[in-house]
Parts: C-alpha cells; sequence; structure tokens
C-alpha cells in the first residue's frame, strides 16, 4: 500500500513501539458512531478485516452499505461490537456519551473528535476505558498520520487495540495527551497547509517543495510545539507524504483537497488564515493551535 514517496523513514520508525505491540492485538467487532466524512472513510478501510457497526442519525449518509452493517440506533450499535469509535462531530459529544454511558466501562472507546479529551469522556463515561486520536485527511487512502494517546483507565492492550485499528488509516503515533492540540496543529491540519502553498505548483514542483522547504519547517515547527525530534521527524514526513499521494491517488487538485480538510472555524482554517495574510508555517501552525486550544473540551 505504499506509494512512490521519495523520503525516507528514520529506521527507529519503521520498528515502532505501537506497531509491535499492535501485531498480537485481538480483531474485533467495532461500532462507528458517526458516518460522515471520517466515520464513513474509517469504515471503508476497516470492513475487510472487521465486522463494522455503524450507526448515523442522518439516515441519508447510511444508504446503499456495503460490506458494513446498519445498526437502527446507538443502543443496538453498542449491543453488537466491543469497540466503539466515536466519529461525531465535538459538539454532538454532550448528547451522545450519556447514551454510551451503561456499557462504556466494557468497551473500548476511541474518540477522533478534535479538542475532546480523555478526562471529558471520562467525566460523563465513568471508568472507561478511552482511547483518543487525531487523524487526517490522507487516512481516507490510507496514508494517514493518526496520533495516539490514552486515558486513565486504558492499558497498553487497549492502546495496541487502537493502533491496530488506525494502522488501516495510516502510521500510527503515540504521544502524550498533552501534545494532542499540537497534533492537530502539525498533522491534523498540515495537509491544509501543504495544499495552499502548492496550489500553483505541479505534482513535481509540490514534490521538491516538500522535500526542500515544507518537511523542514513543518519539522522545526513541531519541535517548537515540544516533540521529540524523532516524533518531528514522523509527523512531518508522513504528513506531507500521505497529502502528495493523496493528490496522486484522487486526481483532485490541491485547491480542491485544500478544501475538503478546511472546516469552517476549524484548526486548519486557522493556520490558513495567516498563510493568506503572508505569514510563514511557524506562524500558521501557533494560529491553528491556538484555534486547537480554544475548541478544547475538559482539558
Ligand atoms: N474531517 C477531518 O479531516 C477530520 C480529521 C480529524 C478528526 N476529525 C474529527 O472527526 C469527527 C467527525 O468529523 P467529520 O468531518 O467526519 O464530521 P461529519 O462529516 O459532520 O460527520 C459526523 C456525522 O455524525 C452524525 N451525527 C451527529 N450526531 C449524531 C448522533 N447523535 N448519532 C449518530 N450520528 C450522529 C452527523 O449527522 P448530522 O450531519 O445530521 O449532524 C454526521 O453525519 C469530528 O469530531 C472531527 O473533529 C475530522
Amino acid at each position: 500500500m505504499r506509494g512512490n514517496f521519495i523520503l525516507k523513514f528514520p529506521a527507529s520508525y519503521e520498528s515502532g513501539q505501537i506497531r509491535q505491540i499492535a501485531m498480537s492485538a485481538d480483531k474485533k467487532k467495532i461500532g462507528i458512531i458517526g458516518f460522515g466524512n471520517m466515520g464513513s472513510a474509517i469504515a471503508g478501510r476497516l470492513k475487510a478485516d472487521y465486522q463494522v457497526f455503524v450507526f448515523d442519525k442522518d439516515n441519508n449518509k447510511t444508504k446503499d452499505l456495503l460490506g458494513l452493517k446498519l445498526c437502527s440506533d446507538i443502543k443496538s450499535l453498542l449491543e453488537s461490537s466491543d469497540i466503539l469509535i466515536l466519529a461525531i462531530k465535538p459538539q454532538d459529544f454532550e448528547s451522545v456519551l450519556p447514551e454510551i454511558r451503561p456499557v462504556g466501562n466494557n468497551k473500548l472507546v476511541i474518540s477522533i473528535a478534535a479538542g475532546i479529551t480523555t478526562v471529558y469522556l471520562e467525566k460523563i463515561l465513568g471508568k472507561a476505558r478511552v482511547v483518543r486520536s487525531m487523524p487526517n485527511l490522507p487516512a481516507k487512502i490510507g496514508q494517514g498520520m493518526i496520533c495516539l494517546a490514552k486515558g486513565k483507565y486504558a492499558q497498553n492492550y487497549d492502546l495496541a487495540k487502537a493502533a491496530e485499528i488506525f494502522a488501516h488509516l495510516g502510521e500510527t503515533l503515540e504521544i502524550r495527551e498533552g501534545l494532542m492540540n499540537a497534533a492537530t496543529a502539525i498533522s491534523g491540519s498540515g495537509p491544509g497547509y501543504f495544499y495552499y502553498l502548492v496550489e500553483n505548483k505541479s505534482l513535481d514542483e509540490a514534490k521538491s517543495y516538500a522535500k526542500d522547504y515544507f518537511i523542514p519547517e513543518l519539522k522545526i515547527s513541531a519541535e517548537r510545539l515540544g516533540f521529540s525530534i524523532e516524533q518531528a521527524n514522523i509527523l512531518s514526513e508522513v504528513t506531507t507524504r500521505g497529502s502528495i499521494i493523496y493528490l496522486e491517488k484522487t486526481k483532485i487538485t490541491a485547491a480542491e483537497a485544500r478544501e475538503q480538510v478546511t472546516s469552517k472555524g476549524g484548526t486548519t482554517q486557522a493556520g490558513l488564515e495567516v498563510l493568506e495574510m503572508r505569514g510563514n508555517l511557524s506562524q500558521a501552525v501557533q494560529a491553528a493551535l491556538k484555534r486547537a486550544e480554544e475548541l478544547s473540551r475538559g482539558a
């Protein structure tokens, strides 16, 4: 599944710790709540290897499912699955979490929502085993960068299960949760910055630009936000490689890809506004981080 990108990864990364633990994790029934952009992309990547149950309150989104099991409500989805993935918007957590609470302690609960902390999840779900994650757009084609952090009651085994699941969407990296907003600003919003900066370039020019400018700059920004050199390497290289392969595979333009990744009022938009004002990448990352912090709940 590797693309033909030009960059090499550090050897230590290729034998990353999470990946090794993940090899031994069991395969389970997975329930996904929210079948929008990310929920449908995740379901599509998982369905070959897992039994995937889905529920979305918008019936139109779950018409014509292939290889997935549709549930009529959250209750039946909970009955069917061992692992839950919450792929709803941050503002919908308040109404969904109380429905999960009665069974939350028996399942691994994985959230992909920006800014929803494990403390917030645990406050409502009780002593639930929760893992917080931050995927990015190239996850849709299996080229994502997915950062993971476990909550207070989750075990290493739970983290390994989450890593095994997300390995279907790209590269996984365990980080401490305190860096999750920083990950949002680097790998979550990174594709958006890259697409903006290469909008008028050919794919070959974009690749050179990635190697000569974007990756080194993104890496420096990541280090400034507190990532180790190794983590900064992984985040900047995987994010950029995934963004390029996404263009190659989908055949869309960088401008179209930028639109896909830029939600109104989100972290990517905050970073892009800085670039539009001729700010540099580091300043864009800072703006995205600030926005991620503003959006955070339960820090
Ligand atoms: N998009 C990205 O690139 C990206 C990257 C990293 C993380 N994330 C995170 O992923 C999450 C989902 O983002 P998205 O872009 O996939 O959003 P989305 O396209 O709006 O999908 C969310 C879906 O959940 C549905 N929903 C809302 N409340 C529900 C409920 N009570 N029960 C079942 N379904 C419900 C929504 O229905 P309605 O439309 O009817 O409300 C919508 O179909 C967000 O928390 C975001 O922070 C997104």
